[in-house]
């Protein structure tokens, strides 16, 4: 019997997990199956328990059940403490472990993929909802020489600062507070994008060699990459390469193995 893993979410129709993670076991030979599990809005905990009776080895968690998740389990590693939410289950006999992977995958596929060092980098972060919040920690750890968070509501931002201060030099504020201020790379974690428009940034916020990154992604540039395009900005990335590297994160978390990327980030973008 092959072990098995799902992902869940509700919806969880559109998951683009099952095709990565059935790209990565194919690929290292590992003996898995993997499928989409939607649990009902009040029907989190429930289903991961049916999950692992059924013998489930691990999840990957989407929205909107992060924090439930980080709520639920019975140990959790750093970083998952830290952004208070959990995106990757580990289920053994008496313990439950919660990950998060989605900043440790944002920042190796800024490195990494895009070949764009974050050390001593000046980096913009805008947003200070879950999604932001995923990602702080790993970002500092990977010594930014200042991270500024920016968000809509000053104190969501403030708050975030507190809480991540002592892992590195932070600044927050609005979005007016980055006039006349400049970044190599920044980082659109608001879900502006959704109601198909833009935080406002002030003119001149891009540094000549910046890199535009949308953690959001679609067909078409999103309207944070389409501004940042016509500011002249030549390096453009949205969260597809982030999607792919958060779940080899998760599937090294359970393999002990860790599946090469590019090949499946290439095929996820010819499919999207
Ligand atoms: P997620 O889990 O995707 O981060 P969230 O926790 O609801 O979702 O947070 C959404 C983030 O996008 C917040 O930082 C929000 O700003 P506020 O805290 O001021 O609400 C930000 N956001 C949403 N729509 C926005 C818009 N049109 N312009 C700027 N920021 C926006």
């Amino acid at each position: 019997m092959s072990d098995l893993y799902a992902v869940i979410g509700n919806p969880i129709a559109h998951s683009k997990s099952p095709f990565i993670h059935n790209e990565f076991s194919l690929q290292t030979g590992q003996e898995m199956r993997y499928e989409a599990l939607l649990a009902p809005l009040d029907g989190f905990a429930e289903a991961v328990s049916a999950f692992r009776q059924h013998g489930g080895k691990g999840m990957n968690v989407t929205v909107p059940f992060k924090l439930e998740a980080y709520k639920l389990v019975t140990q959790l590693t750093e970083r998952a403490n830290m952004a208070q939410a959990v995106n990757t289950l580990k289920f053994d006999e008496d313990r439950i472990l919660g990950d998060n992977t989605d900043g440790t995958g944002l920042e190796r596929d800024i490195t990494i993929n895009l070949g764009t060092p974050i050390e001593n980098k000046r980096i913009l972060l805008m947003g200070a909802g879950g999604a932001a919040r995923g990602v702080v920690l790993p970002l500092l750890k990977a010594k930014p020489s200042i991270l500024v968070i920016a968000n809509r509501t000053k104190n969501k931002a403030q708050a975030l600062h507190q809480q991540f201060a002592a892992h590195g030099n932070l600044e927050s504020g609005d979005f007016a507070d980055l006039s006349g201020k400049n970044f190599d790379i920044i980082i659109n974690a608001t879900s502006a994008s959704l109601q198909d428009t833009l935080p406002p940034m002030p003119p001149g916020i891009f540094c000549g060699e910046a890199l535009a990154y949308d953690m959001m992604y679609s067909k078409e540039l999103t309207p944070f990459l389409e501004f940042a395009q016509k500011q002249g900005v030549k390096y453009l990335a949205d969260g597809i390469g982030m999607l792919v590297e958060q779940a080899a994160e998760s599937f090294f978390l359970w393999r002990g193995i860790r599946p090469e990327t590019k090949r499946v980030i290439d095929r996820l973008k010819q499919r999207t």
